[in-house]
């Protein structure tokens, strides 16, 4: 098969899977569930007057939530994208699209990603892999840019998947220097995301140094990419995926371990699942949260309509949690006390 047709197979190939097989980490958690914000039973404030929104790389949000990068590159995939896109446009929140590498390859699959006219004024971010950018020269990303009238890059780095990955290209060398160009000569902000293994301190102090807009941490505890291409390839892709299940670092360490080497605005996700794990990120000094496994289930389970009903529980939570922490507003939250327990706390003490 051509490349660009086993690129357009391997993305219905990865939605499938997630269907329909367990694929979260089964031996490490996010470290959410040991991390407590501290209750007030006065906190001050009205919970009528709760702000939950913010901005974003200058766009505004209804709560600091954004669907991640997941799918597109197959006709399949162009009704998911669509009814994700309609659902971040009516509660108001970002959305970033699966690799969009596979538009730049066959230009027929540039329907499945092109949502703006379903999703008009939210944010809305590319996505490009970080072992394949030495490929694509800045005009052509900025290309991809311009045609999905986007708002931001996002360069996704996954050294775990790609090592598993039955037809993986795990050639990562002068991968800073390139992330570095992109984010140089594009016109709109460049971001470096994790898929679910997490971006570790030493990365991000080297990330720090690039001209970047911000950090995703896409910690590990949510959904396993090594979990997802040992369920394909060969018996040895197979292997090595089990071998690799749980690697990573979870999110919250991520996300403590970013703040305190980087300045950048951080991102947290992997594995985020409800409005406290959100509440708790802001507590940690995060600017955003995303999710992606489980807005994919939504959308397969009842549409734009069902992930328009997640979306709004997890606002629900998120502003409860911001009454019971007296946070009148999201910038409150941050420095907000909290503590943490077991071994995420152990992590922390060694980041
Ligand atoms: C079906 C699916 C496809 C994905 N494809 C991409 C992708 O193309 N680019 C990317 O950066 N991340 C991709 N991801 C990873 C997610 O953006 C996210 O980082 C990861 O799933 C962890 O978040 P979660 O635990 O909330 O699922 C994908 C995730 C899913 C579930």
């Amino acid at each position: 098969m051509p490349t660009k047709d086993l690129t357009s197979q391997r993305k219905i190939e990865h939605v499938n899977i997630v269907l329909q097989k367990p694929v979260q980490f089964t031996q490490k958690t996010t470290g959410f569930e040991e991390m407590e914000v501290e209750y007030l039973t006065l906190p001050e404030i009205d919970a009528g007057k709760i702000d939950t929104r913010t901005t974003f790389l200058k766009h505004a949000f209804s709560f600091p939530f954004m669907v991640s990068s997941m799918t597109g590159g197959h006709e399949k995939t162009t009704i998911i994208n669509r009814q994700i896109a309609q659902a971040c446009e009516e509660v108001g929140i970002g959305m970033g699209l699966g690799s969009t590498r596979a538009a730049i390859e066959n230009k027929k699959t540039m329907a499945s990603f092109d949502v703006r006219k379903y999703a008009p004024n939210i944010f809305l971010a590319c996505n490009i892999g970080v072992s394949n950018l030495k490929k694509y020269s800045s005009k052509q990303l900025q290309k991809l840019v311009d045609d999905l009238q986007c708002d931001a890059m996002i360069v996704h780095s996954n050294s775990a998947q790609e090592i598993v990955q039955h037809e993986g290209t795990p050639q990562f060398s002068d991968c800073l220097k390139e992330i570095g160009r992109v984010a140089r000569e594009l016109e709109v902000p460049v971001y470096v995301k994790e898929v679910g293994n997490g971006i570790s301190p030493t990365n991000v102090k080297q990330l720090d140094k690039l001209p970047i807009a911000a950090i995703d941490v896409a910690g590990a505890g949510g959904t396993s990419w090594t979990a997802i291409e040992s369920k394909r390839g060969t018996m040895d892709n197979k292997e090595l995926g089990e071998k690799f299940w749980n690697v990573g670092i979870p999110t919250v360490p991520a996300v403590i371990g970013a703040k305190r080497y980087s300045k950048k605005p951080i991102i947290a996700s992997g594995g985020v699942r409800s409005g406290q794990d959100v509440l708790k990120a802001m507590v940690l000094g995060a600017s955003m949260s995303a999710a992606a496994i489980p807005i994919i289930l939504a959308q397969d389970n009842g549409g734009a309509q069902k992930i328009v009903s997640h979306l709004e529980k997890l606002q629900r939570e998120f502003r409860a949690g911001m009454f019971l922490a007296g946070a009148k507003n999201v910038s409150a939250l941050h420095g907000k006390k909290y503590y943490l327990f077991g071994k995420t706390k152990e992590w922390v003490e060694q980041l």
